[in-house]
C-alpha cells in the first residue's frame, strides 16, 4: 500500500470513499479548497493497482496558535485494521509540523465512534479538550480531540 500525498486528481475517488463511510459528506468545492490551500497535510492511500481505499483530508488553522485541524479520515471496509489511518495521520501530522510549525492537531469525532476513538486516543495519543453538545446534523455529542506535537 503507498501512501502519498493528495492531488486535485484525486478528489473525486476521495469523495467518493467519504460516501461509503460517514454521514457527513462535503460538497466538491470544500475538497477542493483544501486540496489547493493546504496542498502538503493530505494524504491517500492507494492499491497495488492505484485506486484509492483511504485518505485524510486535513487543513491549518491560524486562529491562536499555527495548528492543523483533520477535516476527515476514512479507509475503505476491506482495508481497515492494516494501519493504514495510523499511517495517513502520522503523514499530515508530521506534514503540518515541518511545513506550517503546527503546534498542535485538532479533530472532532462522534462520541459513540469506537474505532476512531481508539486510533485518536491509544494509538496517536489525542486528549479529550471537551465535549460539543449536538455537534453533529443528527444531534449526536462530539469529542474535541488534541495532540500536542
Ligand atoms: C476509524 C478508521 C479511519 C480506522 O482506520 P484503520 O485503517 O482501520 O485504522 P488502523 O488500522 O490504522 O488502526 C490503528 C489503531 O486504531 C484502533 N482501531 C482501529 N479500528 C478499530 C476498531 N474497529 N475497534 C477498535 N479499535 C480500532 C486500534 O487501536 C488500531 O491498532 P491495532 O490494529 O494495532 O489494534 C476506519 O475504521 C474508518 O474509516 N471508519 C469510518 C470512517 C470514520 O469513522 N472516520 C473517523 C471520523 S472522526
Amino acid at each position: 500500500m503507498n501512501v502519498r500525498n493528495a492531488t486535485v486528481a484525486d478528489l473525486m475517488e476521495m469523495q467518493n470513499c467519504n460516501l461509503h463511510n460517514l454521514p457527513e459528506n462535503y460538497q466538491m468545492k470544500y475538497y477542493l479548497f483544501h486540496a489547493l490551500t493546504w496542498t502538503q497535510v493530505s494524504f491517500v492511500a492507494e492499491d497495488h493497482k492505484g485506486r484509492i481505499v483511504g485518505y485524510i483530508l486535513a487543513k491549518m488553522d491560524e486562529e491562536g496558535a499555527p495548528h492543523g485541524h483533520v477535516t476527515s479520515i476514512s479507509v475503505l471496509r476491506n482495508y481497515r485494521r492494516l494501519g493504514l489511518a495510523n499511517k495517513l495521520m502520522q503523514r499530515s501530522q508530521h506534514a503540518m509540523k515541518t511545513c506550517f510549525a503546527a503546534k498542535h492537531v485538532s479533530l472532532h469525532v462522534r462520541k459513540t465512534n469506537r474505532a476512531a476513538l481508539a486510533l485518536y486516543k491509544d494509538t496517536l495519543g489525542f486528549e479529550v479538550v471537551e465535549v460539543e453538545k449536538k455537534y453533529y446534523a443528527d444531534g449526536e455529542d462530539a469529542y474535541s480531540m488534541r495532540l500536542l506535537m
